[in-house]
């Protein structure tokens, strides 16, 4: 569904991303794990077209993918950013159609956001509170609601554990989950490793731009050496 090859990002003189090849298929979770600084958010945002890369071949369904942004929501991508980029001064529903705003299909758009409703239950409960005002994990699930309102066939998702409380993280591990259920394809980036692992078809471990490893995320969660050498020791 997705490849990405040679791909090589500079930030002026820092090689952010050299020469990754990843692979993504329909139906899958695929996750990318890697430290802070690793290169994950700058390979989402190279797929999406936020960061232009100085070479390499991204395709989406056998075709090169599209250089602008909502294109690519167009296409059916969509990419739930790190650090959750709500809009604070409208409200949890607000913002939710936000996400369907290149669609027309009104009827499609109410059933998809009875979907999210029932996906996260706690956004019905407040869709007239404004955005800002929400726990940070309900901002999360706001974000992943709001991305899911595009309807999109793949979803790139930003750390969506990062900062959340162990219980909260267990739910939206299982929100993602899923998701994947819906028939989506879900390219999923984080530093928990061990909980991307655990619910991914294949996993690659990237570190300082470069991808260190790659396979079926259940081999990876059971090779010891794998574990201790990128992400720290076996728990
Ligand atoms: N706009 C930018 N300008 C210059 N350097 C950047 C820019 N964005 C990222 N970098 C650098 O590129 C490298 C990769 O950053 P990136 O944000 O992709 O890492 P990450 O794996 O997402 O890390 P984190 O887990 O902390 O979010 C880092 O060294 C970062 O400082
Ligand atoms: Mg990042």
């Amino acid at each position: 569904m997705l490849k990405v090859e040679n791909l090589n990002v500079y930030y002026g003189g820092i090689h952010a991303l050299r020469g990754i090849d990843i692979e993504v298929q329909e139906g899958q979770i695929v996750s990318i794990i890697g430290s802070n600084g690793a290169g994950k958010s700058t390979l989402l945002n190279a797929i999406t077209g936020i960061v232009k890369p100085k070479e390499g071949l991204i395709t989406y369904k056998g075709n090169e993918i599209p250089r602008t942004p909502h294109k690519i929501v167009k296409l059916g991508i969509c990419q739930v950013p790190e650090g959750r980029l709500i809009f604070a001064n409208l409200t949890v529903k607000d913002n939710l159609m936000m996400g369907a705003y290149l669609r027309n299909d009104k009827k499609k758009i109410e059933e998809d956001l009875e979907k999210v409703y029932q996906l996260f239950p706690r956004l019905l409960e407040r869709i007239n509170q404004m955005a800002g005002t929400l726990s940070g994990g309900e901002q999360q699930m706001l974000a992943m609601g709001r991305g899911l309102m595009s309807n999109p066939d793949l979803i790139l998702l930003d750390e969506p554990s990062l900062g959340l409380a162990p219980l909260l993280v267990r739910t939206i591990f299982e929100i993602i989950e899923d998701i994947k259920k819906m028939n989506k394809t879900i390219l999923l980036v984080e530093q928990n490793a061990y909980k991307a692992l655990s619910i991914a078809d294949k996993a690659y471990i990237l570190e300082q731009g470069v991808i260190k490893k790659e396979g079926i995320a259940e081999e990876i969660l059971q090779d010891k050496s794998i574990l201790e050498a990128y992400l720290g020791k076996a728990h």
